[in-house]
């Protein structure tokens, strides 16, 4: 029985994208996404993820881009065209420092869990 409740949830969340959403907790610098939804593929991203792009920030500005649509700092709009930039940039910065150094390995399952966020996000 449950399985069917769970297919058929499915169906739904796929046939009507603007039912889903993104799920985010905590407050303030403490904002962070929940991966608990994620497949199990994007939760091994987001491990990745949350090591390699809190180095120098924390997850509240990214979690805002999502919810807003706009970046906070830079104010640009946070679509599915500007991901592919803010990755390459972040991934440009981390080259300056040992300790927040990001891999061509790391660097593709982040850049897919942000696709596969942003289209949970229905953007
Ligand atoms: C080396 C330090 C560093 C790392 C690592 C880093 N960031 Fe950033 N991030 C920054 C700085 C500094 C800013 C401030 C805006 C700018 O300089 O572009 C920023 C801003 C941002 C913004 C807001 C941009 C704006 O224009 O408002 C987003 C979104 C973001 N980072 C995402 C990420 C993601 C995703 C990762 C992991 C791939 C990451 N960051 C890793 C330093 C870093």
């Amino acid at each position: 029985m449950k399985r069917i409740i769970v297919a058929c949830l499915l169906c739904c969340i796929m046939v009507s994208p603007a039912l889903a959403a993104l799920k985010v907790t905590g407050r303030g610098e403490a904002l962070r996404f929940d991966p608990a939804e994620f497949t199990p593929q994007m939760k091994a991203n987001y491990e990745i993820f949350k090591v390699k792009c809190t180095k120098c920030h924390s997850q509240q500005r990214i979690v805002i881009s999502f919810l807003s649509g706009h970046m906070p700092i830079s104010g640009q709009t946070f679509d599915m065209d500007s991901l592919k930039s803010i990755s390459f940039r972040m991934y440009r910065k981390a080259m300056n420092k040992p300790e927040t150094l990001i891999t061509k390995e790391q660097i593709k399952p982040i850049h897919a869990l942000l696709k596969y966020m942003m289209q949970e996000s229905s953007r």
